[in-house]
């Protein structure tokens, strides 16, 4: 009776944080979008690699674990995770950002450090396969966690307490970053939209607007010690943070308190999602195939 009882109230948790704005880091749909991104540039033998890893031998491989994380966190035996999904950047914005590792990065850890930690243990052999495993999903997801603004910024807890309204509906700036507005590019929250973004933003990688910038995004992967992963993981958090500065809080909490943001303020911050978006998967691509170099 006990073991039905714990298992119903942590059934009953994990819907409810399903269902509780702002809490996950980009919605479902916007992790997707980053893993579908990431896929269609992995070397073929880093598909191979992450199929088998997973378990998983068909083309959403990597899209269907991208928000496992965000699930985890809210059970009872992921709760220690929940800190690995930010960098509360205690810096001014909008006249001042920057992420700062000491400063930020919490004693129970963060986005930066998890990083760190997952990526050694899915190349430690010495592991279980199931720890390998729980250990790239982690990756995939925060790969994705970085790059949204409010993920790095300890205002308003990421802005989860700066209540705003969205096509009429109360809830928070840190939950329209996460779902409203990526939704609003996307057409959707479903994985159907998620695929049709990323085929979108990959063809801007290889041949459109990202075509001149792309390699830049990658020039700093590296999975050769923990220091150089972490170093590379600030500056992937400092650059999400910058737009906290330039675009998610550029006129003050005032300017977006209480406000309808479905219109104008959406329009500005598109550009910024899409761009972290693409960023991010192809990110997650080139960092993926180091770690199957490495291994
Ligand atoms: C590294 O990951 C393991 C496995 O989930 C976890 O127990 C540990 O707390 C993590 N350590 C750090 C420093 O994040
Ligand atoms: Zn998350």
């Amino acid at each position: 009776m006990a073991r039905t009882s714990s298992t119903t109230r942590l059934a009953v948790l994990s819907a409810s944080a399903l269902l509780l704005p702002g809490v996950a880091a980009w919605g479902a749909m916007g992790h997707e979008a980053i893993a579908y991104v990431a896929s269609n540039f992995v070397a073929t033998g880093t598909k191979t690699y992450f199929q088998d890893l997973l378990g998983d031998t068909s083309a959403d491989y990597l899209a269907s674990v991208a928000s496992w994380a965000d699930s985890y966190r809210y059970t009872s035996a992921g709760a220690f995770s929940a800190p690995f999904h930010y960098i509360d950047a205690q810096d001014n914005p909008p006249s001042s950002c920057s992420v700062d590792l000491d400063r930020d990065c919490g004693d129970d850890g963060c986005v930066v450090t998890a990083l760190a930690n997952y990526t050694t243990i899915i190349l430690d052999s010495g592991k279980t396969k199931a720890a390998r495993a729980m250990a790239a999903k982690m990756v995939i997801h925060f790969t994705g966690d970085i790059g949204q603004p409010l993920h790095c910024e300890n205002l308003e807890t990421g802005g989860n307490g700066i209540d705003v309204s969205y096509d009429g509906e109360d809830t928070n700036l840190h939950a329209i970053w996460d779902s409203d507005i990526p939704e609003s590019i996307s057409g959707g929250s479903t994985l159907a939209s998620a695929k049709s973004w990323a085929t979108s933003l990959t063809t801007a990688i290889k041949s459109g607007t990202y075509k001149s910038q792309a390699a830049s995004w990658v020039e700093d992967v590296s999975v050769s010690s923990k220091s150089d992963i972490e170093a590379m993981a600030v500056e992937w958090a400092t650059e999400s943070n910058a737009y906290v500065c330039s675009t998610v809080l550029v006129g003050g909490v005032s300017a977006v308190e209480d406000k309808e943001l479905d219109g104008a303020y959406t329009t500005k911050a598109q550009p910024v999602v899409s761009l972290q978006i693409a960023k991010q998967g192809y990110r997650l691509a080139k960092y993926l195939d180091a770690i199957v170099a490495a291994a």
